[in-house]
């Protein structure tokens, strides 16, 4: 089925979904949400793509759930919509994925953000959970991520004031990776993407697991998960062209297997 809130393309390796909701700030009604996770496991399946972009347009990255379409929710509603299960399939992806934030994100937004790897913001870019405002809180993973990423006092605080954040204060908190200016995040996140692209998938995707590893279990299964990836990276044909490579003084060239 055609996609309705979202356009897709593909760049030199990179699978691209833009978000397309522009009369609504790219708000995230809950097909847009379906649209986004379907296209991220298509593209997670396509050999021919290396790296997942995720990106707005230049007002808004995307302002949070779709306001309209849960405000007359109730508990027993949700309860059995289980609107949230799809975000859960997000986690999923063994690919690199980076959110390219110009404008808003918020709400929901912001969970989509830091449910990417990694984050490439503007300048004028503004981070928030104005959930509080509306009298509910985050639903979408909020208050696990950003108290991950900045700690628990700054999470609170920001969660608790559904204050929004600037691209440079979410960078001096370790909650995104790059900031630019405006004009720049797309060609600034193609590069990362485009470097990404250029390293050995199989490392790749292994160094997500452990890394993420890292976030949620004691260091001893952490160090566990890492030694059995380091190991299987050894089954690769990559890890032999890449030393390979080294031993004889040239670039590797990657296959993926
Ligand atoms: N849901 C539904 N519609 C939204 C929306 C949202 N989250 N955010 C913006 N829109 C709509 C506006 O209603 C408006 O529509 P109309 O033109 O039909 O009136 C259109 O998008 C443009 O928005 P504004 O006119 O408000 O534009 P602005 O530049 O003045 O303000 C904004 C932009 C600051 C993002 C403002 O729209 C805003 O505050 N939006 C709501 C942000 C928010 O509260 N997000 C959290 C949602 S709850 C959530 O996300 C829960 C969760 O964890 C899953």
């Amino acid at each position: 089925m055609a996609n309705e809130f979202i356009q897709t393309y593909v760049e030199k390796k990179t699978g691209i979904i833009q978000l397309d909701r522009p009369q609504a700030a790219n708000a995230l009604n809950r097909q847009m949400v379906d649209e986004i996770v379907e296209q991220m496991e298509r593209f997670d399946r396509d050999d021919s793509i290396r790296v997942i972009v995720v990106k707005g347009n230049e007002k808004a990255f995307a302002a949070g759930a779709d306001i309209d379409e849960m405000m007359d929710d109730s508990p027993l509603s949700l309860e059995l919509t289980n609107p949230f299960a799809v975000w859960d399939r997000m986690m999923l992806i063994k690919k690199p994925v980076i959110a390219a934030v110009n404008g808003f994100a918020l709400g929901g937004g912001f969970e989509l953000a830091l449910h990417c790897d990694l984050i490439v913001a503007a300048e004028n870019a503004s981070f928030g959970f104005p959930e509080v405002t509306l009298g509910v809180m985050p639903g979408a993973g909020g208050t696990q991520f950003l108290t991950k990423a900045m700690g628990r006092a700054k999470a609170l605080e920001w969660i608790w004031l559904g204050q929004q954040m600037s691209a440079r204060e979410a960078l001096h908190y370790g909650v995104i990776n790059r900031v630019v200016a405006p004009e720049m995040v797309k060609e600034e996140t193609m590069r990362l993407a485009h470097q990404l692209a250029g390293q050995a998938p199989v490392a790749v995707r292994l160094i997500k697991e452990a890394v993420d590893e890292a976030v949620d279990t004691p260091l001893e299964d952490g160090l566990k998960l890492e030694r059995k990836n380091f190991y299987l990276a050894f089954a690769s044909q990559d890890q032999k062209e890449g030393m390979k490579a080294f031993t004889e003084k040239r670039s590797p060239s990657f296959k993926g297997v």
